[in-house]
């Protein structure tokens, strides 16, 4: 009997310990795709209020739960309750891991040794986020959750076929996904390799409301840009290859704005309100700051950090009132994305940083994520 008092006791000891291990994330079943094919749902929690659900189907992050500044803890990005809603025409590449090509291709054409390669027009007349059926986002990754000394996390891999979608080589990719132990942020390191040269740019399409999703708008959070210069576009969104200064201009993010303090006058342009390209200033490579949203109401705050040369700084124009998790609706302009990534079209601009990943060679990409309250 005191054998097994002493036993309780220690093992009560032991999980209340400060030491105790944090367990390793396992996938629970999450439905399947339309093809049968079964999906699987890790959550990740840490101990200042973060829990991160992801999914197979498309290394999607599917939620994100953090404190407001008076502890109350919403969920902050959009996406749906099941698979059968992220199959569904609602789904805008909500919460998806993009590529192997995201953003546009010009009339999704490129040369590359020689040859000339097409590719879907999914945005006429371009090509978008990687094309069609086999896109990253909708392709089912094989999944493995891990504990580490920095948190937990799911470490996601897939390898694309020469000639998916179009794209040469067969692209071997790695994206994991770490909930920080210390802190309220999110790491998502992607690798890649490749047997034959071929264009890679990888990010995350999670769409940010601070206040909670489903809250109506998005205009009413302060957005800070770390990027002196953004790349302009013809009307179709393709860069004209100018890299150009935001002084002057409603893209000068440089100080913190209102993002609905001057949409209205990018209402009549090509972009219809924000998506557009920014050159992050320092050197890419390097992890240093992309972006500062603040939502003045919660008090919650997303701090975002990469070592991509450019973002994409999109402000749901094409939002559309779907209806989300629980029902709720996401309209116009309710959610921001800031999408870590290479320059749109780079592979037909070599004057950009190039997106060419050839044999023998590691494509890394880093995005924190990290949510504080002020
Ligand atoms: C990106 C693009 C937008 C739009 C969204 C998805 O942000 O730049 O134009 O296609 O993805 O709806």
């Amino acid at each position: 009997m005191r054998l097994l008092t002493a036993l309780l006791l220690s093992t009560c000891l032991l999980t209340a310990s400060p030491w105790a291990q944090a367990e390793v994330p396992e996938g629970r079943p999450f439905g399947e795709t339309k093809d049968g094919v079964p999906v699987e749902l890790y959550t990740l929690k840490n101990d200042h209020g973060m829990t991160v659900r992801l999914m197979t189907r498309g290394a999607t992050i599917v939620s994100i739960e953090v404190p407001d500044k008076d502890g109350q803890s919403a969920d902050v990005t959009l996406g749906f309750d099941d698979v059968a809603g992220y199959e569904g025409d609602g789904n805008q590449y909500f919460g998806t891991t993009t590529g192997r090509v995201a953003n546009r291709i010009a009339r999704g054409k490129f040369k590359l040794d020689g040859r000339t390669y097409a590719l879907a027009i999914n945005n006429e007349p371009n090509h978008l986020h990687g094309g069609v059926d086999r896109s990253l986002d909708k392709v089912v990754w094989s999944a493995e959750g891990f504990e580490s000394d920095e948190g937990t996390g799911v470490k996601f891999h897939y390898v694309s076929p020469h000639g998916e979608e179009g794209y040469p080589g067969t692209l071997d990719m790695t994206v994991t996904m770490l909930l920080k132990a210390d802190e309220n942020a999110i790491v998502i390191d992607y690798v890649a390799t490749t047997d034959q040269a071929t264009p890679v740019n990888l990010t995350n399409h999670s769409y940010f409301n601070l206040a909670g999703e489903g809250a109506e708008t998005v205009l009413n959070h302060e957005l800070q840009l770390f990027a002196d210069n953004y790349t302009p576009t013809d009307d179709t969104l393709i860069p004209t290859g100018q890299i150009a200064s935001v002084e002057g201009t409603e893209l000068d993010f440089r100080k913190p704005h209102q993002i609905g303090e001057r949409i209205k006058s990018l209402d009549d342009t090509a972009a219809i309100g924000y998506d557009h390209n920014f050159v992050v200033n320092g050197d890419w490579g390097q992890l240093r700051p992309v972006a500062r949203l603040k939502d003045p109401q919660s008090g919650r705050v997303l701090e975002t950090e990469s070592t991509e040369p450019g973002v994409q700084f999109y402000s749901g124009n094409f939002l559309k009132g779907q209806a989300g998790k629980g029902g709720k609706v996401y309209p116009h302009r309710s959610a921001i994305c800031l999408e870590t990534q290479h320059y749109p079209d780079s592979v037909n601009h070599p004057e950009f940083p190039t997106t060419i990943l050839k044999p023998g060679e590691t494509y890394r990409h880093t995005c924190v994520y990290r949510f504080t309250v002020e």
